[in-house]
């Protein structure tokens, strides 16, 4: 039976499964709720300076029948009294002293990191994360992601910190960057022990048609909220990624934040390098009793496939994450139909038709069910994206009988197209209708 536990960074936890530092963490009531439905650890709810928080303060992309698949927020960090917090944090760790729980901190001066990682330490913390990511309100204050978004700033303050902390410190990092790395390596020259990202994206989710304002809307305004969720995890997994590739960042261990809502998401996340999962989003639109099905199948998952610890598979992905360059251009794959499946919707040809290589062919006897010409495909997979139906079109590799070729290979072979109309160009002489065949019969 596969093992879950982790030591991240020296913090020991059941399994990898953490609340990420928001609502769902702002009290002990909460966080013993959430470890009594199996949460292996809680990072708090930011701990700081003192905050007023607006009403109302989230907003979501409701993406056709799915509620929240993305969601905004515009809340700052916790405005609860700071001992109440801390006598919580001491009453949570005495019920639970095997699971971790790590206070996340944003403040201002050296003087008040001094005073608080001492607090947090004094109540029983296992671990300290710093938040340099709240890309709204806090930021306007210089801290959040106007240190993240510095890395010499970050890197002074993760000194600060380690000067002083005598626990495990996680760096979490903003995503409002160009390059993750950046302010990864800051956090590695500052001598953090751990990273942890993304935090939230700053964005404008939509705007309210009648008040001419973003949600959410405060008495008539509103302001750029960070956003987080399903949306946000394909940029999470690629920043993870950047890091978990990057020599001098990936001895560290990383803890994966964004968008995790299944046991599949998290196995996504523990393959491109992350050993610990945090989640918001999903606990706020669910509630708690959703690690109940992310263990039981990440669980599966691993005794399928015989790990006994998560440390077995972490990071196995990555060595197949590579430059475009490193592709064998010559691997073919078309599309197929299986006309058993086919309900005739005709998405696939409207798809390919309009938006692709028009390699899909109408039936002529007045049936529904298309063909593929497979002369034309090109193997993008568009059809099989849109198909409603599972498994109903798939992409069948075709041995063209060419070699395995890269671009890099063809580049120093010398062999890469050169010129606008160089006849090696991929798709030269790849068949197109004439332009006239779009118009409609009658002018022809
Ligand atoms: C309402 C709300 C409040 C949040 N507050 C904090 C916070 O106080 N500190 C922090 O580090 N991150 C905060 N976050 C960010 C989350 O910890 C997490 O990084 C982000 O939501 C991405 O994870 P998710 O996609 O699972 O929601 C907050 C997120 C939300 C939605
Ligand atoms: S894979 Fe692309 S080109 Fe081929 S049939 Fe489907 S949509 Fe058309
Ligand atoms: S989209 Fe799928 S179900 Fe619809 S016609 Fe094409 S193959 Fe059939």
């Amino acid at each position: 039976m596969a093992d879950l536990s982790i030591n991240f960074a020296g913090i020991k936890a059941p399994n990898p499964f953490w609340l990420a530092s928001a609502p769902p963490t702002n009290s002990g009531y909460q966080i013993i709720k959430a470890f009594e439905a199996g949460w292996g650890g809680a990072v708090w709810k930011t701990l700081g300076l003192p905050t007023i928080n607006v009403s109302s303060r989230y907003g979501a992309v409701n993406y056709r029948d799915t509620r929240m698949a993305g969601f905004s927020n515009i809340e700052l960090i916790s405005d609860r009294p700071l001992s109440d917090n801390l006598k919580e944090m001491e009453e949570v760790k005495k019920y639970f002293p095997d699971h971790a729980v790590i206070a996340s901190l944003m403040v201002d001066t050296r003087e008040e990191w001094i005073q608080i990682i001492n607090d947090v330490q004094n109540a029983g913390a296992d671990g300290i994360e710093l938040n340099f990511g709240c890309p709204h309100g806090m930021c306007e204050r210089g801290m959040g992601s106007a240190v993240g978004q510095e890395p010499e700033v970050l890197k002074t303050i993760v000194e600060w910190v380690m000067d002083e902390a005598k626990i495990p410190v996680i760096t979490k990092l903003s995503p409002n960057v160009s390059h993750i790395t950046d302010p990864g390596l800051a956090a590695v020259q500052g001598g953090s022990d751990a990273l942890s990202l993304v935090n939230t994206f700053k964005s404008i989710v939509g705007l309210d048609l009648d008040a001419y304002a973003p949600f959410p809307v405060v008495d008539g305004k509103g302001t750029n909220g960070g956003y987080c969720g399903p949306a946000i995890k394909p940029i999470a997994l690629h920043m993870l990624k950047e890091l978990a590739q990057h020599q001098k960042i990936n001895h560290l261990p990383i803890s994966g934040i964004g968008g995790i809502e299944t046991w599949k998401d998290a196995a996504e996340y523990i393959l491109l390098g992350a050993t610990s999962l945090q989640v918001c989003t999903a606990a706020m639109h669910y509630g708690f009793g959703i690690v109940r099905e992310m263990k039981s199948g990440l669980e599966k998952f691993m005794d399928d496939r015989g790990y006994k610890t998560i440390y077995d598979f972490a990071g196995k992905a990555l060595p197949n994450v590579t430059e475009w360059k490193y592709l064998n251009l010559n691997y073919s794959v078309k599309a197929k139909i299986n006309n058993d499946k086919c309900v005739g919707c005709d998405l696939c040809y409207i798809a390919c038709d309009d938006g692709a290589h028009q390699a899909i062919a109408l039936p002529k006897d007045g049936s529904r069910i298309p063909s593929i010409i497979e002369e034309n495909c090109v193997g993008c997979n568009l059809c099989s994206l849109v198909c409603p139906i599972e498994d109903c079109i798939t992409m069948v590799q075709k041995d063209n009988g060419k070699a395995h070729i890269t671009w890099h290979e063809r580049t120093e072979n010398n062999t890469i197209p050169s010129t606008f109309n160089d006849d090696r160009a991929g798709g030269k002489g790849h068949y197109v209708p004439k332009p006239s065949d779009a118009l409609k019969t009658s002018i022809k």
